[in-house]
């Protein structure tokens, strides 16, 4: 399985921070918003990766992110000229997927707890999956419905009346049809090749599989100025209370295995002194302690 990061658009919705830098690159309390989606994605044992930037914004993310050896990953880069829907991901990015399974998750997405994504991917075989996640204004949102025995019968962008409170979260896996499902969609009239669109052509050959996220899993979308703050303030809620950080790489990375602990320390020399690098320190001693 490899994955895409669509981290382009303008961010209008944050203006003015994102005036001079990307929305995925802004501060979600310690670190850039795309460490999180990138560490889940590494959690969920993935080591490819494409990311998709605006042309201007690309030398940011290669000089934060690199080539993903740091992580024992790699990383590759597309741009996307203008927004033109996240359906066109695949389009961008057909070269990369090249026959394999993908998974693309929106950049300015942020989830926490449970194994709902680690284990779709491992459990993945074919068509699509995507997930539901029950919110109180899904009109923001593609929105699934259901039948009585849980079945997905409908998905619907953005609609003025929902049929159901499930809300389709930016995580979405699909086998290596979607570049020409991809290429068949037309713009909305929005002008985008949408996500809800590719996913109701599965829906129609019957391959479109929904899992609901419970409770007690966290979904944030930091696209707003408001939303960004709230995302902020629950990480550092979570992080202070259990003394460990969301949406660490190195630490997935290492835990993933896709470091050994030798080159996790040598990762850290290369990190300044602060407050993320004396964390990193503790994750290291930690790990010493569980090898002995
Ligand atoms: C997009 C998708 C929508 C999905 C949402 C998740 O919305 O079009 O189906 O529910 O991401 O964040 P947009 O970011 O275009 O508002």
């Amino acid at each position: 399985m490899r994955a895409i990061i669509l981290a382009g658009g303008s961010g209008s919705r944050l203006y003015p921070l994102s005036k001079v830098s990307s929305k995925q690159l802004q501060a979600v309390y310690d670190k850039p918003m795309i460490y999180y989606p990138l560490t889940v994605l590494i959690a969920a044992g993935i080591r490819e990766f494409c990311i998709i930037t605006t042309p201007h914004d690309r030398p940011r993310f290669e000089a934060l992110l690199g080539d993903g050896t740091q992580w024992g990953i790699a990383i590759e880069y597309r741009t996307q000229p203008k927004p033109e829907g996240i359906g066109q991901a695949f389009l961008i990015a057909e070269d990369f997927v090249a026959g394999e399974h993908v998974v693309l998750m929106l950049g300015d997405n942020i989830f926490f707890g449970g194994d709902a994504f680690p284990r779709a991917i491992s459990e993945f075989r074919s068509g699509a999956a995507i997930f539901a996640y029950q919110v109180k204004h899904p009109q923001q949102y593609g929105v699934v419905e259901f039948d009585r025995d849980g079945k997905a019968i409908s998905i619907e962008e953005k609609p003025q009346e929902p049929r159901s409170n499930f809300a389709v979260p930016g995580v979405y896996i699909y086998d290596d049809r979607v570049v020409d499902i991809a290429k068949t969609i037309r713009p909305s009239t929005r002008g985008e090749l949408e996500i809800t669109d590719i996913n109701r052509a599965y829906l129609q050959l019957g391959d479109l599989h929904v899992r609901r996220l419970n409770r007690g899993f966290v979904w944030l979308d930091a696209g707003t100025s408001s939303t960004l703050q709230e995302a902020s303030a629950y990480i550092e809620t979570v992080e202070r209370r259990q003394g460990v950080k969301l949406g660490c790489p190195e630490e997935a990375a290492l835990v993933r295995g896709f470091l050994s602990l030798e080159r996790f320390r040598e990762v850290l020399a290369h990190i300044p002194a602060c407050e993320y690098r004396d964390y990193l320190v503790e994750v290291a001693a930690e790990a010493e302690r569980h090898r002995r």
